[in-house]
């Protein structure tokens, strides 16, 4: 079982640990800007009750790492190891598998940031964890996801519609993963 507390991560740039509760304002000042969560398919938190919530549970599940900007400490995005979307398929069934979500504060995009977060945790992912492949997935929509999604190699597989039962139409989301094998070949 991951405990992604058990693994801090420490990069150029990041810390990647876990998330403490008084983390609240921080989470609270990135995930109430309208636009940010919808991108990645949570409504943006309109008090702070509701960051309060997520944030209690990212501590018990502990799969979701905090970003710190190290120059400024604060954090400012999150990087979950979740649940991938190759979950309900037969083909995947016997494999080690995780997503990677991520969502960075508005103000830090552009800046390479959730690349070199990305990286590190791929770089457990594959050499601690020993898991067989690694998931990610972008709404069509998405560009800037889909843009980093490849620069990190990860490759397309499939797309899927996915109903959030807000009453809008099902959204047209984009799969990749990553294998092991083709993590250590860099291919
Ligand atoms: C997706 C996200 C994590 C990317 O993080 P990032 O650290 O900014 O990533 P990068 O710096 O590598 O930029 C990725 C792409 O975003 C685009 N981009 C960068 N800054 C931007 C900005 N200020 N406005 C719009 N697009 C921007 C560029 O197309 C860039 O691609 P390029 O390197 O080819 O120019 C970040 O944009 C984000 O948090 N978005 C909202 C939540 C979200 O979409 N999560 C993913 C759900 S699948």
């Amino acid at each position: 079982m991951i405990r992604i507390s058990e693994s801090t991560i420490e990069t150029d740039r990041l810390l990647l640990r876990a998330w403490r509760m008084d983390d609240l304002m921080d989470f609270y000042s990135y995930a109430s800007v309208p636009g940010v969560g919808e991108m990645a398919g949570w409504p943006h938190h309109e008090n702070l009750e509701t960051s309060r919530t997520i944030l209690k549970r990212f501590i018990k599940e502990d799969w979701t790492y905090a970003l710190v900007f190290k120059e400024n400490p604060q954090v400012i995005g999150s990087l979950g190891v979740q649940h991938p979307w190759t979950e309900e398929l037969a083909k995947y069934k016997n494999l080690e598998i995780r997503e990677l979500g991520f969502v960075l504060a508005k103000e830090y995009w552009g800046q390479g940031l959730m690349m070199e977060a990305c990286q590190a945790v791929l770089e457990v992912a594959f050499n601690k964890w020993k898991l067989d492949a690694v998931t990610c997935s972008h709404f069509a929509t998405n560009h800037q996801s889909q843009r980093l999604i490849e620069k990190l190699g990860f490759k397309y597989k499939q797309t899927e519609f996915l109903n959030f039962r807000n009453g809008k139409p099902p959204v047209r989301t984009l799969n990749y993963m990553i294998d092991s094998d083709s993590y250590f070949l860099g291919s």
